[in-house]
């Protein structure tokens, strides 16, 4: 799956263009089918600027979801001439305009209407590996004495994936996903990979419950579909790769308590050394 055909067009402005979108009310209609609108494009359009201007002059009933208008939010993703994006960072004059421009719901969920996809299991999925950090030493909590500190080495393990807006798009590329709805996906895992890889995180035996599964980390093929779809950067695959390591080596090596980053010693603030290096990444710049 790629949308490297795609081109520059500078004398877009007033070109009409043919929209084909697909529509679905599970209310009437027995199954998805496909509208054609088309559409005076202005500058700077987005292919969400062309919804929300197909909705206020041709269908008011069309859906689809957004809100920030600008990458933050993951709410307007979509599948656009059958990759997964961000309308709202989509400028329509990427794409061949002498062609139709093909807008559905993101792939590989169920759709509740028009646009819209339905989300919950991939929620479902995302709070199955706690995401958040999980301390062992209840009295270090009560007791504290200084934060947790971190080295820049130690945050930069695990920073990229802190960027995830749960858009929903890597699950939409996925190969594995398209034939297993129950697979854990690409933005969970390596959600999960995010606090294991954290030098404050001892949570990883309490993950394995939703990763080392049937329908978890290891029905991973490694396509590396989800890095290349995700639309901040992040890169899924090798995160899923770098967990995989990480589960094998606690599986061989058993429970291993992650010192406090904030022990007093004579020296100061003591530091892990045990830090591995994060291999290359997966997707060429
Ligand atoms: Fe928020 Fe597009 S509307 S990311």
């Amino acid at each position: 799956m790629s949308d490297k055909n795609t081109k520059v067009n500078q004398d877009y402005v007033g070109k009409e263009v043919e929209f084909r979108v697909l529509r679905y009310d599970p209310d009437k209609d027995i199954a998805p089918y496909i509208q054609s609108f088309k559409l005076k494009l202005e500058h700077g359009m987005t292919v969400l600027d062309a919804l929300m201007r197909i909705k206020e002059t041709q269908d008011p009933s069309l859906s689809y979801r957004k809100s920030c208008r600008m990458g933050i939010c993951g709410s307007c993703a979509m599948m656009v001439n059958g990759f997964p994006k961000l309308t709202c960072q989509t400028q329509v004059s990427e794409y061949d305009l002498d062609k139709t421009i093909d807008v559905r719901p993101l792939a590989n969920y169920p759709i509740l209407r028009d646009l819209v996809p339905d989300l919950r299991n991939f929620m479902r999925m995302h709070e199955g590996i706690k995401p958040y950090i999980i301390r062992r030493d209840n009295e270090e909590l009560d007791k504290f004495i200084g934060e947790f500190a971190q080295s820049p080495e130690e945050l930069e393990r695990y920073l990229q994936f802190t960027y995830c807006i749960k858009c929903g798009a890597c699950l939409a590329a996925c190969p594995t996903n398209a034939t297993d709805e129950n697979f854990t996906g690409p933005q969970a895992l390596a959600a999960a990979y995010r606090y294991v890889a954290d030098s404050r995180d001892e949570g990883l035996e309490e993950r394995l419950v939703a990763l080392d599964e049937p329908n978890g980390i290891w029905r991973c093929h490694y396509a590396g579909a989800c890095s290349e779809a995700c639309p901040k950067g992040v890169d899924p695959s090798l995160g899923i790769q770098l967990l995989k390591r990480e589960i094998f080596n606690h599986r061989l090596l058993g429970k291993k308590k992650r010192p406090a980053p904030f022990a007093e010693t004579p020296e100061g603030v003591e530091r892990r050394e045990d830090i591995p290096q994060a291999p290359e990444k997966t997707v060429r710049e």
